[in-house]
């Protein structure tokens, strides 16, 4: 048995590596311990400069502390940021209606048992509670396996160059157009 909940100090060494499959080599180097340490500060909410990130784990129910899965969700903060002539209204509308899903990994060993769409489903869960209206997961262009992996989700793949468009304060808003190595697959919630 499973379990998907908050990450809690004690785990962030164990979510930084799960991080780094997550990524690939190029993203170790990136983020360099800044997962670790703010879970060890304060746990799987993160404070962000727009509202808050969630890292959820997935541990096995016999609390031994392991961390066999990771997900990473976060408000899109660099969309947020280009509407601040929009006005913070629609800067907290944005912050609570959208999130990426940035980051997701399952141990190798412990792949093929279902743990990624819990991870998955429970972020899902989550947000709806706050009401987040859509999900995003942007995936290296030619990764197939995991695009198909989302597709059979239920996230729908935007073709190349189409943005994610949403109303704010009357007018649309593109962004997340996969024009940029990395494919966009979107999910209402
Ligand atoms: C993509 C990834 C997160 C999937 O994690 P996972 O835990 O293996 O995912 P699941 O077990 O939910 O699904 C994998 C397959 O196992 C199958 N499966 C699920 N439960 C199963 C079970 N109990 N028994 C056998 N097979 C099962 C699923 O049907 C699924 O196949 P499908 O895609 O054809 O439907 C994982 O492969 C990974 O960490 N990859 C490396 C990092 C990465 O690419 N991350 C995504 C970047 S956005």
């Amino acid at each position: 048995m499973v379990r998907i909940r908050l990450a809690r100090p004690g785990q962030g060494s164990a979510v930084e590596a799960l991080v780094a499959v997550a990524l690939g080599g190029d993203g170790e180097v990136a983020l360099a311990g800044a997962f670790a340490a703010a879970i060890e500060a304060g746990g799987g909410r993160i404070r962000l400069p727009y509202g808050e990130g969630l890292v959820l784990v997935a541990c096995p129910a016999d609390d031994s502390g392991q961390v066999l899965g990771m997900l990473y969700v976060c408000p899109p903060i660099r969309l947020i940021d280009d509407c601040a002539d929009l006005g913070r209204q629609v800067q907290q509308r944005l912050t609570e209606a959208v999130a990426e899903v940035e980051l997701l990994a399952v141990a190798e060993r412990a792949r093929r048992r279902g743990i990624g769409g819990m991870l998955l489903d429970a972020a899902r869960d989550t947000l709806r509670g706050r009401s987040c209206k859509l999900l995003y997961v942007k995936v290296r262009h030619d990764d197939k396996p995991v695009l198909g992996w989302y597709r059979r989700r239920g996230y729908q793949l935007l073709p190349q160059g189409q943005p994610i468009v949403i109303r704010v304060a009357g007018r649309p808003v593109g962004f997340a157009d996969g024009t940029d190595g990395y494919r966009v697959l979107v999910k209402p919630i």
